[in-house]
């Protein structure tokens, strides 16, 4: 759903909640139109009644309308990340070539817009290509690895363990090697990813489309972790 057709709805909604409040409305004004012939004395207490019931009446509608607009900016507001390019967007991580040195070190860098840790691909281009995961991912021409943080076992996040360079998640011990193919523990596969396209220096990363992670088995890199694991399940 774009914004727009979000905004759409959201007025619909407002403009449906509100047409119970002007339908007690209009009939509450049409029972106080009198004719001249029809005027009669109403007793003071009657008139209060009146009074209060609009006045009842006026206030749970502006109410209502104030909840309305609270709940349409909080939507809007939610949705805000997604307009200005975060998480389900494509995301311009930064220079590539900067990146490329960053990332010589071998550490993984976190990117929180876009909920995935980048890292530099080692294996051997050609082998990657042969793997449709990473082959989707385009691994095989831009050399980086952007690798979702959800555990593809049960959606913990998976933290990366620097003395092992693996990354383990805590919640039941999968662990998966730097470049998140699957190494042990009860995941399915290795880490999804998302695509990662150098564009005019930049890398852009598509957060929109989640690759799922290469199968079980695929080993391209770093069999063994390079020191002691952070989960010992
Ligand atoms: S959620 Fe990560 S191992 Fe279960």
């Amino acid at each position: 759903m774009t914004p727009i057709q979000f905004a759409l709805i959201i007025a619909l909604a407002s403009l449906l909640a509100w047409i119970p409040f002007a339908l007690i409305g209009a009939r509450s004004r049409k029972a106080g139109t009198v004719t001249s012939g029809q005027l009669e004395v109403m007793p003071v207490s009657d008139i209060t009644d009146v009074g209060r019931r609009k006045f009842l009446l006026r206030g749970v509608g502006f109410a209502s309308l104030a909840f309305l607009g609270q709940f349409a900016l909080a939507s809007i507001d939610f949705l805000y990340p997604r307009l200005r390019g975060g998480f389900g967007s494509k995301i311009s991580v930064g220079n590539a070539d900067d990146l490329r040195a960053e990332l010589g070190n071998r550490e993984p860098k976190f990117i929180p817009d876009g909920r995935f840790y980048l890292t530099l691909y080692e294996g051997d281009p050609a082998e990657a290509a042969d793997i449709p995961a990473y082959k989707a991912a385009n691994v095989d021409v831009s050399g980086f690895m952007a690798l979702y943080r959800k555990c593809v076992h049960l959606g913990c996040s998976v933290p990366y363990c620097p003395p092992s360079k693996w990354f383990e998640c805590p919640c039941h011990g999968s662990k998966y090697s730097i470049h998140g193919e699957y190494r042990e523990g009860p995941a399915p596969r290795s880490l999804d990813q998302f695509r990662a396209e150098v564009v005019d220096g930049e890398l852009i990363v598509d957060t929109a489309t989640i690759i799922a992670g290469a199968p079980r088995g695929t080993s391209t890199t770093q069999p063994q972790p390079e020191g002691s694991n952070c989960v010992s399940v």
